[in-house]
């Protein structure tokens, strides 16, 4: 299969991606360095220097492709739109990367929610993510002008990937912040609870629903979840720290940003990934994100 893909030097696309090679298929990707350029070169990806505001760039690889994998970003409109309109007739595949902050609360750490949502629980997202929502919903209606799209959302992903960049979102900056204070840290009591899923998991999803996933549809993805606190206590114990501290949500914004604070670390986002078992027959191997912090 040709495939083109945004965010191939990333973490998910860069995972996506060497999988996808191992089972020799054709990989195009986007990049914006001729630095990064060489890398995927020497990886066997055919490097396309361009970023995800080059309108054509994105129409003329898509309509190359026999699929497009966009990993790139969760929220850029212009580059969703360029895809599907590069894809549009051709009943191609467009496989959109989504993340679960979308059903995202306001807990700032400070509860454990017991909401789990399925791809059929109404989503009433806040200001900030109802654009990601909206986006979701395009992606999906272009199913209509003959597009199979589908989107993969997941939830906080750990382990170590398997392309140019190897670290993950979440986690890595509590650890950063950990070893740059000798305190580990999370927002509020760090009560909030978030699913996740390992990085090899989600690469073997991905491929299953290149193949599998009907179009127009949307998948959580997870296979475990845990609360902050119980992450940061692991975190520490893995650094020699002591226990992990609480920290105001004035406080975390200072260090990672408004957005991240509040969505990344601080709020509940618990998902329930039943349909991609059921329906693309994924047996995520991995269950516990503790586990992979202490071991
Ligand atoms: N990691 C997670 O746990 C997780 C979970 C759910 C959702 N998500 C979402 O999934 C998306 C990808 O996540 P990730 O963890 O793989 O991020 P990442 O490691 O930072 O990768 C982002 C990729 O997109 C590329 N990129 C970003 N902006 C671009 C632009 N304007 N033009 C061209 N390429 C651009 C980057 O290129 P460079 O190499 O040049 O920077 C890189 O290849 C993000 O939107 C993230 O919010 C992530």
């Amino acid at each position: 299969m040709k495939i083109f893909f945004t965010g191939v030097t990333g973490f998910i696309g860069g995972s996506v991606a060497a999988r996808l090679l191992a089972e020799g298929h054709e990989i195009r990707g986007l990049v914006r360095t001729s630095e990064k350029a060489e890398k995927l070169t020497a990886m066997g990806i055919q490097p396309i220097v361009g970023n995800l505001s080059d309108r054509d760039i994105l129409i003329a690889n898509a309509q190359w492709s026999d699929a497009v994998i966009n990993a790139a970003s969760s929220d850029n409109l212009m580059a969703v739109e360029a895809l599907i309109e590069g894809l549009a007739g051709s009943g191609k595949v467009l496989l959109h990367t989504s993340g679960s902050s979308l059903v995202g609360d306001d807990a700032r750490g400070e509860f454990a929610s017991t909401k789990i949502f399925d791809e059929t629980t109404p989503i009433d997202p806040s200001p900030l993510k109802a654009p990601r929502v909206a986006l979701d919903r395009l992606v999906m209606d272009a199913a209509k002008r003959n597009v199979k799209s589908v989107i993969l959302c997941n939830s906080l992903i750990y382990g170590a990937g398997l392309g140019v960049n190897k670290d993950s979102v979440q986690l890595p900056r509590l650890i950063k912040q950990a070893q740059k204070s000798g305190v580990v840290r999370h927002v509020g009591k760090g009560l909030n609870i978030w699913s996740n899923v390992h990085i090899h998991d989600v690469a073997e999803l991905y491929l299953l629903a290149l193949t599998k996933a009907p179009a127009g549809s949307f998948y959580f993805v997870e296979s475990g979840s845990a609360a902050f606190v119980e992450m940061t206590m692991a975190i520490a114990q893995r650094l020699g720290l002591g226990k992990s501290e609480n920290w105001s949500h004035a406080e975390a914004v200072a260090e990672w940003g408004y957005e991240h604070a509040t969505y990344g670390l601080g709020c509940n986002s618990r998902v329930c990934a039943d349909k991609a078992r059921r329906e693309l027959a994924w047996k995520p191997k991995y269950h516990s994100v503790i586990e992979y912090l202490i071991s």
